[in-house]
């Protein structure tokens, strides 16, 4: 056993230099470890000096100077430290022999952790334990953040467990430098066609990702550009697997299906076709070569236009089983997007529904994949708009993996420039419960595998961070990752908990800071719905251009399916099973009849079920027209009122975040009232019904 003493003294002055510096703190995000106050800091002094790594490994190193690095900046050099007591960071099993009497309250499992105080040769001591070396590095980092917050830790015996063995980012990285719907600058692993030579960021987000748990990430678009599997770029990407391993972050791509032919020399990229079969696992193999701890890949195929498995007549199932066969000698995964549909429906056919589209295609093959294969199934049936229900097919796989895909960047929320806390609205879709076999069965079960015992399953969050200071185009948007991580981890977690943590570690623990900004993003899903899309209408933003500005007829008439019906008489999708699209029939049967009548539909989906008249009443006994009123100039007022919220700020937070964030605040309360004019004009335009509070006419 080799034990690596760490002085923490020695560290301490360079890292807290930096940590005042305004750029790299909006870079640092929730990893700030910023300088406590004296009277907290106090508190912290029994904590030993010494840190004790039971082994070598580049992750456990890792740990052990993260550990540092936290500790001395929040703490400072304290000569009161106690010598001769150790926070010590191991394996269980090497943790054991160190201290026999050690015994977890309960078994731990893969990237789990255990901090617990306890004493070691009579020292007041820590251990910090997993069963794997990831596990010991989350939780330095739970460690430290409790440190953060001014938590206790005098007597922790804390064991945390991850909910779902797949946590992973998508990042829709172009290798021209470009990240698709990305908009927090370009791309941190790629420019003019090539891996980046600096890949500090790339290291420095792994970092992030680590730090809330994530243990994958895909490093390129789904829309993936074959040249990504030729053999002159994989070299280049084991560079970004080389900063991904120190934290426990392995790297997966994105493949187009068509890769054996266009770069391949094949003929053809038939997935039963032998010689494509060979392609794959050659091609795997090498990959393997070069990056052992190769996670996996992510295919969208038949999908916007990308080549699929239907050029052959063979089943989605075939596609993700044959690249699943080429992984699975190394451990490796493939991610099966359900994002399926057709593109070019036809709009005048009342029957037709783009959402049915993931169900029908996918529902059949039931049993088909393979166990190293996962079905990744967007939160809602449509595209991420800001509200949708849950997709019927998280309930309709059984003998199949899945994992829930949530978009962290906000392509159709907001984009980054406007607030919109989407933690609350993802625990909607979790918590949801599919009743299946009359059970209860929510979401979160279901895509953890629990329920139907499935060997994999998890989460997929789509990030899109760029090269900008702030990784993702506004500092408080990095709530939306932190907060996909945390759930990914505990979707037990409430979203109080999580933006109150998010909150302390970005900004402090002023708790005026706390409360304002804790508040501010809890309202921000709400507001952001109410002066944009109503009662579940669906797409009301701009689809064929920037999925940003208002734009309520470009969803209308077109191929895309993102209809909401809007006419002189009324507005919504039929989606029941009695006159519409049948889409309802999809869910299991107690959630039929939730959807299925006016009686029992929730008033936030009515549009989204029902085609009904302007001046149907609503539960709340307003009519729908009434309602798109008065909630779009509620909601601009109510995003006009984060400006003056935010100014009481000042001063309490650095002066470049504050005027940073309140300048946005202002841009918001501006965009509210564009959304909330243009629609309602709209909606006037098409009932002819005056607004009962005269502001519309
Ligand atoms: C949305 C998004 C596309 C993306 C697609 C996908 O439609 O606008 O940019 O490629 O989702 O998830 O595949």
């Amino acid at each position: 056993m080799r034990r690596l003493r760490l002085s923490l003294l020695a560290f301490v002055s360079a890292l807290a230099l930096s940590a005042n510096l305004s750029a790299e703190t909006e870079a640092e995000a929730w990893l700030r470890y910023a300088p406590l106050p004296p009277e907290l800091r106090k508190t912290y002094e029994p904590l030993p000096c010494q840190i004790v790594i039971l082994g070598d490994s580049p992750v456990l190193k890792n740990a052990a100077h993260e550990l540092v690095r936290g500790m001395g900046q929040m703490l400072g050099a304290n000569p009161e430290l106690h010598r001769g007591s150790s926070i010590v960071l191991g394996t269980f099993d090497q943790a054991h022999r160190l201290v026999p009497t050690l015994n977890p309250p309960e078994k731990l499992i893969a990237d789990g952790y255990w901090l617990k105080a306890t004493p070691i040769r009579g020292a007041p001591s820590f251990v910090i334990t997993a069963v794997n070396d990831r596990g010991v590095l989350h939780g330095v980092f739970a460690l430290l953040g409790k440190i953060a917050r001014g938590e206790s830790i005098s007597t922790l015996d804390e064991l945390q467990q991850p909910y779902a063995p797949i946590r992973w980012v998508n990042q829709w990285d172009n290798l021209d430098g470009s990240v698709e719907r990305g908009y927090g600058g370009r791309s941190i692993f790629y420019a003019d066609g090539k891996v980046r030579d600096d890949l500090s960021r790339a290291s420095e987000y792994a970092r992030l990702l680590a730090s809330i748990g994530i243990n994958g990430c895909t490093v390129n678009n789904v829309n993936a550009a074959p040249a990504v599997l030729a053999p002159d770029f994989i070299p280049q990407l084991r560079r970004i697997a080389d900063v991904f391993r120190p934290w426990g972050v392995q790297l997966s791509l994105s493949v187009d299906l068509s890769s054996p032919k266009v770069i391949g020399g094949l003929d053809t990229f038939d997935p039963l076709d032998p010689r494509v079969a060979e392609w794959w696992r050659k091609k795997v193999d090498e990959i393997y070569r070069e990056i052992p701890d190769f996670g996996g890949i992510v295919v969208k195929a038949d999908s916007e236009g990308r080549s699929g498995p239907s050029a052959y007549k063979r089943t989605h199932a075939d596609a993700a089983n044959v690249i699943a066969r080429a992984l699975k000698p190394h451990g490796g995964i493939v991610f099966y997007r359900a994002f399926v549909y057709n593109h070019h429906l036809d709009w005048h056919d009342l029957k037709n529904d783009r959402a049915k589209a993931a169900y029908d295609n996918f529902h059949p093959l039931d049993g088909a994949f393979d166990d190293n294969a996962i079905v990744q199934i967007k939160n809602g049936p449509i595209d991420f708009q800001v509200r949708e229900p849950a997709s019927p097919l998280f309930a309709g796989l059984r003998r199949t993996n899945e994992s829930i895909e949530l978009q962290i960047t906000q392509e159709y929320t907001g984009q980054q420039k406007q607030l919109c806390f989407l933690v609350p609205m993802w625990k909607e879709v979790l918590d949801f419960d599919m009743r299946v076999d009359g059970k209860s069965t929510p979401v979160k079960d279901l895509v953890a595998g629990s329920v139907f015992h499935r060997p994999l399953g998890g989460f997929a969050g789509v990030a899109n961070v760029g090269l900008d200071a702030n990784w993702l185009g506004s500092p408080l948007a990095m709530a939306n990752l932190y907060g996909f991580g945390r759930l990914a981890w505990n979707p037990n977690l409430t979203s109080e908990t999580i933006i109150d943590e998010w909150t302390q570690l970005t900004f402090g623990n002023d708790p005026l800071v706390v409360q304002t900004i804790n508040r501010l993003q809890l309202e921000s899903w709400h507001v952001y719905e109410d002066y944009t899309g109503p009662l579940g209408a669906g797409t009301l933003t701009n689809i064929t251009g920037n999925h940003y500005d208002p734009a309520p007829m470009s969803s209308e008439e077109n191929g895309w399916g993102q209809w909401h019906r809007a006419d002189s008489h009324g507005i919504g999708m039929d989606r029941t099973m009695a006159t519409g699209t049948g889409f309802i029939g999809q869910y299991p049967p107690e959630v039929q009849k939730l959807y299925e009548t006016l009686d029992a539909c929730p008033d936030n989906l009515l549009l989204f079920f029902h085609h009904v008249p302007y001046t149907h009443v609503l539960h709340l006994g307003k009519t729908v027209v009434q309602y798109v009123y008065d909630s779009h100039y509620d909601g601009a007022e109510q995003a006009a009122g984060f400006v003056p919220q935010w100014e009481k700020l000042e001063g309490h937070v650095d002066e470049e975040r504050y005027r940073d964030i309140l300048a946005r605040f202002e841009f918001q309360a501006k965009e509210a009232v564009k959304w909330r004019d243009v629609i309602c004009a709209w909606i006037f335009k098409l009932s002819h019904i005056p607004d009962n509070k005269g502001r519309v006419k």
